[in-house]
């Protein structure tokens, strides 16, 4: 079994091979860094990144989800020879509030905040000497994206509450899955981040165009499974016949995956297309269905939140009745949602009160969520955020509409609804 790893291992091209070798150095086989590919798209990411690692200004990474964002990054740890004191990974999606983020990432002083009872080191400072990598940069707030900036170009942080600057020396690499430059005509990303990040960029293909390479990485988890199971399965002819003319729209985390479903699924040492459709199609049915979502809606989720916070109509008038109508489908529900709690921060409580609520309605609320399944996953929730909850504009509207709920303006639901 090892025998076929080692297949994969000696197949390593150029500084896929360094990465791997220095990766076991660093944290040694069970998590060894492989970069499995062959196409030339891939092959040109890897010639970039191992040219670009000795370089001491931030490197931004840019790619669809799952494209191998994260394991660039720490290929660009393990191929330079500065600042290897530590890799950190921060997901900076992971924090729902502004000043946890802030004070995480640079630290704060004692008393500067509720709940601030001792000085703390932030993450760049711990880390100091080290690599820190940035997962999602486009989720940091506008405060927080000011703190790089200073970060980066002035080599020192300011923690929360303090004075006086601390100089501060680490490598910086961000990753994102968004279009940055859109974001900063919105302005939800400052232009002059965006453009000191945007120097040294390096752009993770989809899989969809890297020819074969799919097949390859396929070929490596399956071998990884036999080892880890004992038990050997290939993929059956009508499932390659099948994947090869397949997008990938979540790239190589769909695949492996994908792998491992039908890996499991079948029932003899073949995976069929039919051991793998159904975690094919959750994908396929999900993007479909969002697609079709947005193109359908008489408003968008942003205007249906508008409307019901400024008293247009109540939330069981304007989203509840067209839902049991089926005039509105889930998808289009749980986007309406997902704005809302991007609002109210997260929270369904302060949620209920902007769309003018009582609080005697939450039950019923919670109900009617769980039971349509209607609760958006966190993601859709930090998308809505970035699309409109984050604006200046959005947060007026927001408090406003907050503060009309408190002082019970809001029109009784209408509970023959039900
Ligand atoms: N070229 C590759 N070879 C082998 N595994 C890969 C490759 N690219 C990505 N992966 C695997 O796919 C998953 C997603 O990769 P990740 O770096 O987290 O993607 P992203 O950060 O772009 O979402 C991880 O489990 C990673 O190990
Ligand atoms: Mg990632």
């Amino acid at each position: 079994m090892a025998d076929t790893l080692d297949r994969h291992i000696r197949g390593l091209v150029g500084p896929a091979r360094t990465i791997y070798e220095e990766s076991i150095k660093v944290w040694g086989e069970d998590r060894a860094t492989v970069l499995i590919g062959r196409d030339p798209a891939w092959v040109a990411t890897l010639e970039k990144v191992s040219r670009l690692a000795v370089a001491t200004s931030p490197i931004l990474i840019v790619g669809e989800t799952g494209t191998g964002k994260e394991l660039i990054a720490r290929g660009l740890f393990l191929l330079s020879t500065q600042y290897r004191r530590a890799f950190v990974s921060v997901n900076c999606a992971q924090y729902t509030n502004e000043q946890i983020m802030a004070s995480e990432l640079f630290g704060h002083r004692k008393g500067s905040f509720t709940g601030a009872h001792s000085d703390h080191a932030g993450l760049f400072e711990a880390n100091e000497g080290g690599l820190i990598f940035l997962d999602e940069i486009a989720e940091l707030s506008l405060a927080a994206q000011a703190m790089l900036l200073r970060a980066i170009s002035e080599r020192e942080i300011l923690p929360v509450g303090a004075t006086r600057a601390k100089p501060v020396n680490v490598r910086i690499v961000a990753a994102t899955n968004r279009d940055l430059r859109a974001l900063v005509e919105q302005g939800t990303f400052r232009a002059d981040l965006f453009y000191r990040l945007h120097q040294l960029c390096v752009r993770t293909p989809p899989l969809r165009q890297r020819g074969r390479d799919w097949e390859l990485i396929a070929q490596y988890h399956l071998d990884r499974l036999a080892k880890t199971y004992h038990k050997r399965k290939s993929l059956a002819a009508d499932a390659v016949e099948w994947l090869r003319g397949y997008s990938w729209p979540g790239n190589v985390r769909e695949l492996t995956g994908c792998i491992e479903t039908g890996f499991h699924m079948s029932v003899g040492d073949e995976i069929t297309l039919r051991d793998i459709g159904e975690a094919l199609e959750a994908t396929v049915q999900d993007d479909q269905l969002r697609r079709t979502a947005s193109a359908s809606m008489p408003y968008s989720s942003a205007e249906y939140c508008e409307r019901i916070s400024g008293g247009e109509g109540t939330f069981w008038e304007l989203i509840y009745e067209p839902f049991m109508a089926r005039d509105l489908n889930r998808v289009q529900v749980r986007e309406v949602i997902a704005h809302g709690l991007a609002l109210a921060d997260g929270s369904y409580k302060r949620m209920l009160r902007l769309f003018g609520m009582p609080d005697s309605d939450y039950l019923r609320f919670m109900d009617f969520l769980r039971h349509h399944r209607l609760k958006p996953p966190r993601e859709r929730v930090m998308a809505a955020r970035l699309m409109d909850g984050g604006s200046p504009e959005a947060g007026r509207r927001a408090a406003r509409a907050a503060r009309r709920g408190e002082n019970g303006q809001y029109t009784q639901p209408d509970r023959e609804a039900r």
